[in-house]
């Protein structure tokens, strides 16, 4: 196998380009379609190979397209792939956390148990990416820790009925894949609350969360009573009085240049230099400079005393990317 293949969120297929570009130069762009990019590599290529690009939510060996699910078995049974996941290219708007809507159908055509979707570790997954009126195309990746065990590398999460926004997704989203524990009874300090969905996937995990924005937060959050504050201010006007004590965690979406965000954001670590577990931040991507800048952006996070930092792109981020770093 000479192809590897790589799936994205739709419209930032040239970030992950950019970022095969840097990272492996012998490397050239193959066939791509909203959602996937496949390149052709000088060398073999094995399910083993994972692109390192954060932007890159499933990737292995490209084993091109199957027109039938006859064809797809036969794949599954020539590579010896011990799982198989079916996902969808591009997921509808607004559901972009959803990788199955119209790849069901394939699903339930492939006989395959939704209780069975769950990688282990070693497993050797079939990739079926779905788009509606074209053939399947079929990657095979080997599991390991670094990777999602689901379809797509979705990230399942339990969801209210009405969450007061999509960042309630994002953080959810975000705990999960970073392992972080946030536990009841901890303080989390967010900068940019507003309308708080992140807040309330906090308060659900029993924190105490002080939130800091001038625009106004949902009710929802309010309904946890004294376990929800909020500081109507910004993070820049913020006096020292003004800060809880013994905050565990500082949780940063502020949606301006992560330049200027990270800036206004170093102020706050000397005060909880003893409480702290961690940050949790989105990083706004405006344009492609502040792409290109990214491994700049998480040596400065590292920097700030923090003794590992991780970045992925959320099934539910759009042009942003979150970052995960433990005290
Ligand atoms: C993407 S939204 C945050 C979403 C929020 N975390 C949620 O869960 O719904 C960005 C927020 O950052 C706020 N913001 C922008 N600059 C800020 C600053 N300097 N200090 C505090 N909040 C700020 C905006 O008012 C806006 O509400």
């Amino acid at each position: 196998m000479s192809f590897v293949f790589a799936t994205c969120r739709p419209g930032l297929e040239r970030w992950v380009r950019s970022d095969v570009a840097r990272e492996y130069p012998d490397h050239r762009a193959a066939f791509a379609r909203p959602g996937m990019v496949t390149f052709k590599s000088e060398s073999d290529v094995t399910p083993e190979f994972r692109i390192a690009s954060p932007f890159a939510r499933v990737s292995g060996a490209s084993l091109g397209a199957a027109k039938t699910v006859e064809d797809v078995l036969a794949a599954r049974d020539r590579v010896g792939a011990t799982r198989v996941h079916v996902f969808v290219r591009e997921p509808a708007k607004n559901r972009e956390h959803d990788v199955f809507g119209p790849a069901e159908a394939a699903r339930t055509a492939l006989g395959l148990d939704p209780d069975n979707e769950r990688a282990v570790i070693g497993d050797l997954v079939l990739d079926v990416i779905v788009a509606p009126d074209q053939p399947f195309w079929l990657g095979v990746h080997r599991h390991e820790r670094a990777r999602s065990p689901f379809a797509g590398g979705r990230i399942p999460i339990v969801e209210p009925a009405e969450i007061p926004s999509r960042a309630y997704r994002k953080m959810a989203e975000g705990l999960a894949w970073s392992g972080a524990h946030v536990l009841p009874g901890q303080t989390v300090l967010e900068f940019g609350s507003s309308p708080g969905g992140s807040a309330l996937a906090l308060l659900e995990r029993g924190a105490f969360v002080v939130g800091v924005d001038t625009e106004p937060l949902k009710p929802a959050v309010f309904a946890y009573g004294e376990r929800f504050k909020l500081i109507p201010k910004a993070m820049t006007t913020l006096e020292r009085s003004d800060l809880p004590p013994g905050v565990a965690w500082l949780v940063m979406d502020v949606g301006v240049a992560p330049q200027v965000a990270l800036h206004g954001f170093r102020r706050f670590f000397p005060p909880y230099r003893k409480s702290l577990k961690g940050v949790l931040l989105t990083l706004k991507l405006n344009d492609d400079l502040v792409v290109a800048d990214i491994p700049n952006l998480l040596e400065r996070v590292r920097s700030l005393g923090l003794s590992e930092v991780r970045a992925t792109h959320l099934p539910s981020n759009r042009r942003e990317l979150f970052v995960f770093g433990r005290s």
